[in-house]
């Protein structure tokens, strides 16, 4: 692994978060059903997090030297990530399509980590290790809300 990985998998990370916003913004306005008011309102909590998130992935390789993508033509030519279609979607699915994308984010995460921890990137490490944690908590949570 060298550095050409890292900042190849940030920038695919990058793109992915940025379907995630977007993807989020879909669920906060199509969820319908009993629950509607709560979902609403926490996947407007999770994209502003993940609009922060993705700020700090793309500062974070401008400060390795690296330029990141930023344009949704190339977000869309290089993310891993899959969008929904604009429909209706109900409080159930759509929290299991959450769990499942945040899933996705958390194997990202431990894979970028195991990557930056061979090269001693330690604050790359340190993003990572953060985003693993939020990740992990979150999950908990909307595990609990299902159970
Ligand atoms: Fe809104």
């Amino acid at each position: 692994m060298n550095k050409e990985n890292l900042t190849k998998e940030l920038n695919v990370y990058l793109a992915n978060l940025n379907i995630l916003y977007i993807k989020l913004h879909n669920y906060h306005w199509n969820v319908s059903g009993l629950g509607f008011f709560e979902l609403h309102t926490q996947f407007e909590n999770f994209y502003t997090q993940v609009s922060l998130d993705l700020d700090t992935v793309a500062e974070r390789l401008l400060t390795i030297g690296e330029r990141p993508s930023a344009s949704m033509k190339e977000y869309f030519e290089i993310a891993t990530m899959e969008e929904k279609s604009s429909e209706a979607i109900s409080s159930k699915e759509s929290v299991e399509s959450v769990i499942k994308d945040f899933r996705f984010m958390l194997d990202s995460s431990n894979g970028i980590l195991k990557i930056a921890e061979q090269l001693r990137d330690l604050p790359t490490t340190d993003m990572m290790t953060q985003f693993i944690a939020n990740y992990e908590k979150t999950l908990w949570m909307l595990n609990a809300y299902t159970a």
